[in-house]
């Protein structure tokens, strides 16, 4: 009985010296508009950060144009519609939550910024919901318009299986398997919680360096300060 704890995956940006791996988080952007945007936000992403996923300055211009943001007042007090630009934030699919809950039959689709955070399990429980929907046992009842996944707590969630076989189809050929997507997104997901991730290790491992080194001078001057001394 109760909810299963996920299936622990390799991840490659875990570990003190682990950096995301670019080309996952690249599918992984690609699964995230082509699926996962028509109900979930991101409201903490910036169009410009995709340059730190190995994307142009141009590629990410012309990925932010391929939306429609809200912008304004305009000089009447009107707002309008324009096209991205990378200075944006990825825009919510929802004007509110209230139309989010009205699309998603009362169940509220969380922003997926900080999610990878934000859930206990991290990116092994964000990969288990995505790949863990199956057929309720017996013994579940489920209300209209809930759906089974084992690793929701209390079994019953409000998002309908987001991934099929083949969804999407990847310009590096690799194959796009519910598992193969739902890591992929993860890592995308990952890296928008954490976009410094990378520096934030690599100062702590300048730190560690610079503490040995600096012990072992202060070990070296201590002896030769009380060398007289015995
Ligand atoms: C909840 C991810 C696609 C609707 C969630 C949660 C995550 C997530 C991590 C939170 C689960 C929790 O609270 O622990 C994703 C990803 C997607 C995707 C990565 C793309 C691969 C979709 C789509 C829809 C949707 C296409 C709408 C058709 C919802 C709803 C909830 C939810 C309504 C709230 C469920 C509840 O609280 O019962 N999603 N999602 N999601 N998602 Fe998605």
């Amino acid at each position: 009985e109760g909810t299963p704890e996920p299936p622990e995956l390799e991840w490659h940006h875990s570990g003190p010296f682990g950096t995301y791996d670019r080309a996952a988080a690249q599918r992984g952007m690609q699964v995230y508009k082509e699926v996962c945007s028509s109900c979930h936000s991101l409201r903490l992403v910036s169009f410009r950060n995709l340059t730190d996923l190995g994307y142009s300055a141009d590629q990410v211009k012309s990925f932010a144009a391929e939306y429609e943001v809200t912008d304004g007042p305009d000089d009447a007090g009107d707002m309008f519609e324009r096209p991205g630009i990378p200075a944006d934030r990825f825009p919510s699919p929802f004007d509110n939550d209230k139309a989010a809950r009205a699309a998603n039959g009362g169940a509220l689709p969380p922003d997926l910024s900080l999610i990878v955070k934000a859930r206990e399990g991290h990116e092994d429980y964000i990969h288990a919901i995505l790949a863990g929907y199956s057929e309720p046992p017996a013994d579940v009842e489920l209300r209209e318009g809930m759906h089974y996944n084992k690793y929701f707590p209390g079994g019953g969630i409000g998002m309908p299986p987001p991934l099929f076989d083949d969804q999407v189809e990847y310009s590096d050929g690799t194959p796009a398997t519910v598992d193969q997507m739902a890591k992929d997104v993860t890592v995308f997901l990952a890296w928008a919680a954490e976009p410094k991730m990378e520096a934030r290790k690599q100062t702590g491992i300048g730190v560690i360096i610079f503490l040995i080194v600096l012990t072992g001078l202060l070990y070296a001057v201590k002896r030769k300060v009380w060398s007289d001394l015995h």
